[in-house]
């Protein structure tokens, strides 16, 4: 290319011009400063094509190149110095592009059925209450009906931290500490973690979660106890759920029962996760027994209540169709952010 018109000194600027708007990052740049402002660059070169034109028009086209020299170098170093300015020096950073995203945690999946649970109890009239995790001897066995030597105790492998003192094996023992310091009507949900000696495997975990609840007010039935667990079945699995009563024992409830609610997977056809019995059993419950409420420091002649406690893993197993329970406590993030 000839520069001896001051047209071809005009399509080099277009030309410089579009070359500049086009640089994306340092190479870019360098190739760009060397092409038209180094040593050997275009506008050094211009001056030596000047040869074959008159003296005149060397005078004005020779201003015309330093011109655009001097104007592309300082609008390189302006842009060069901005650059800086925005952080990295890189010419062809954006500051608009969207940032790394930063990863945020979530509730454990424990903690959103817990919360879950919790908030239906206490949109229906239950308020919270809580005890320790070690427990009195006491508290936790023998104000529940189960004297020393109880065989109902063998039932709850106990961790003993000394002859008076366990880490709680259930939640009830909250019930022990609720009505002693309130009085009836009591509605309380007691939600927290017990612990039991048994063998760690895929079903069962040294420490768990349960979710008490107890009521106690003059006239309480049976029916106030299926209507509250229907009621919170519709509520957490689905409007249409049903339940199912069975008898069973505990030492603190006669009549004691278990509930199982129709299995929200099947809807009671039968499959894998209700082991084909179109049922899955979801907690214990039962009246409190007089004695128990004598613990409490109530009268059974006038009150009367329902008690139940339900296990959060299992529940949290059945609704995720988790097959292992070690998966809570391993704190694996790649399964946590599943939830
Ligand atoms: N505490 C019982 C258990 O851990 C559950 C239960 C609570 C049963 C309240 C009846 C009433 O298995």
């Amino acid at each position: 290319m000839q520069y001896n018109t001051l047209e071809s000194i005009d399509a080099l600027r277009a030309a410089a011009a579009a070359e500049f708007q086009a640089i994306v990052g340092d190479a870019d740049a360098e190739n760009f400063r060397v092409k038209y402002l180094g040593k050997k660059g275009v506008l050094r070169e211009i001056m030596k094509t000047l040869g074959n034109v008159s003296p005149e028009e060397r005078k004005t086209l020779g201003a015309a190149a330093n011109a655009l020299r001097e104007e592309i170098e300082s609008r390189f170093n302006d842009a060069r110095e901005q650059s800086k300015g925005d952080g990295g020096g890189d010419p062809g950073f954006d500051p608009a592009l969207p940032g790394f995203p930063f990863p945020s945690g979530s509730l454990h999946p424990l903690a959103q059925i817990r919360n879950h649970i919790v908030e239906i109890l206490a949109s229906m009239g239950f308020s919270i209450a809580y005890g320790p995790e070690v427990e009195s001897d006491y508290n936790n066995f023998e104000a529940l009906n189960m004297p020393p030597l109880h065989p109902a105790r063998d039932m709850q492998d106990t961790f003993y931290i000394n002859e008076k003192a366990v880490l709680r094996t259930h939640t009830s023992p909250v019930q022990i500490r609720v009505m002693k310091e309130q009085k009836p009507p009591i509605r309380a949900i007691m939600p927290g973690r017990v612990y039991r000696n048994e063998e760690v495997s895929a079903r069962s975990y040294c420490m768990f979660y349960q979710v008490e609840g107890l009521f106690v007010d003059k006239n309480v039935s049976f029916a106030d106890l299926k209507g509250t667990l229907l009621a919170f079945s519709r509520r957490f699995f689905d409007e249409n759920t049903k339940i199912k009563i069975r008898p069973s024992f505990f030492p603190f409830t006669e009549p004691s029962v278990e509930v199982d609610v129709e299995c929200f997977l099947c809807k009671g056809k039968g499959c894998g996760i209700c082991k084909h019995s179109g049922w899955l059993e979801i907690l214990g419950a039962g009246m409190v027994h007089p004695s128990v409420l004598k613990s409490g420091g109530i009268d059974p002649e006038i009150y009367s209540g329902f008690a139940f406690g339900m296990g959060v893993e299992r529940i949290a197993l059945l609704k995720y169709g988790i097959d292992d329970i070690r998966l809570f406590y391993e704190n694996d993030v790649r399964f946590l952010k599943q939830f």
